[in-house]
């Protein structure tokens, strides 16, 4: 049995892991071979491929980003304005040259959608969910967010110091695409006093108000926590948009921070490591029993899997009765 396994998407910590959790558990335990295709569905259009052995996995478990490195390329729309070798024909071609039994698709959303119709088309497809954004249908939780939510608390941590001396009030966007869930999670975790998410609507009247009261009760500085995502209006950035509109509203003194593609870089936390491991190794599993047209997924504490074709094109977005949205609202959170 030959794999052929590829990363697409934006990177996010815990690739290397997944990779590695393939690797070994195919080479060591199988007996399988295992061959990287480089930068995403673009390596597999363009034929960069490349055999993997025990030794190119040297330090993966920790290292951030992905060694085979990615790209957004969909082969399924190239076709459509480029030459006709940019077609999923060439990734025939690819997957033919090099004996590939099935392929590995490590991605998000996208890729998701990519690795569903390369199953209809009856190649042998296992597919691994990873994103900062958590928002794969079909798992509660992809690794990559478990990190990015920890570098976001970090950060709001640190604002929370000079936010006080100050006194000021400091809005931090964080990532997070259409859905909220670094927002909530890392908002949460930081103690942030309003958080915004593109999935509940907000009114910025009421925000301004929840600052004034706050400053009335001796708190004259405020931490606002706003999503990627967030509706703005002059397709302003989320927290300058809404830094200017609370300046606006309340007269305080206040300043943004995009906090950006850190929260994707470096290591991953211990949680993404054995998350992403354990995905690793249950896609190999999968190749073993020759179960393809599948999505590596963790339902409460058990790794399973479940169609592509169920859970392809769908979104996973924050719902208002998330239990962690209720607890801060008890708590006196301002989610808008
Ligand atoms: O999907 C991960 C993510 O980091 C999102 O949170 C963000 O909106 C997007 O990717 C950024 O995309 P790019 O890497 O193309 O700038």
């Amino acid at each position: 049995m030959r794999i052929g396994i590829l990363t697409a998407g934006g990177d996010c910590p815990g690739i290397n892991a997944t990779i590695r959790g393939v690797c070994k558990t195919a080479i060591n335990y199988y007996g399988m071979e295992v061959y990287g295709i480089h930068n995403g569905f673009r390596g597999l259009l363009d034929d960069e491929v490349t055999p993997l052995t025990e030794t190119s996995l040297g330090g993966l478990l920790t290292m951030g980003g992905t060694v085979l490195g990615t790209s957004r390329v969909k082969p399924f729309r190239r076709g459509k304005a480029s030459a006709p070798e940019n077609t999923p024909a060439a990734l025939m071609r690819t997957i033919q040259k090099h004996g590939l039994d099935c392929l590995v698709c490590i991605g998000g959303n996208g890729t998701q959608k990519t690795a569903a119709k390369l199953a209809e088309t009856g190649i042998n497809v296992v597919m691994i969910p990873k994103t900062i954004d958590n928002d794969v249908w079909g798992t509660d939780i992809s690794f990559g967010f478990d990190s990015a939510v920890s570098i976001a608390t970090e950060a709001i941590d640190r604002l929370h110091s000079t936010a006080s001396s100050h006194q000021r009030v400091m809005v931090i966007e964080v990532m997070g695409h259409k859905a909220g869930w670094i927002a909530l999670h890392s908002g949460m975790a930081g103690g942030g006093d309003i958080i915004l998410l593109p999935e509940l609507p907000f009114n910025i009247h009421n925000i301004g108000d929840v600052i004034i009261e706050r400053l009335k009760k001796g708190k004259p500085y405020s931490i606002v926590v706003v999503a990627e995502g967030i509706p703005t209006l002059n397709g302003k950035k989320a927290a300058q948009y809404i830094a200017e509109e609370i300046e606006y509203e309340t007269g305080f003194e206040t300043r943004e921070t995009v906090l950006g593609y850190i929260q994707r870089g470096g290591s991953p936390t211990a949680f993404d490591r054995t998350l992403a491991t354990r995905m690793g190794g249950h896609a190999t599993e999968l190749i073993a029993q020759g179960k393809f047209g599948r999505m590596v997924s963790l339902q409460g504490d058990d790794i399973v899997s479940v169609p592509l074709a169920d859970v392809a094109g769908k979104l996973k977005l924050v719902t208002p009765d998330n239990d962690l949205i209720v607890q801060g609202r008890r708590m006196g959170v301002c989610f808008g």
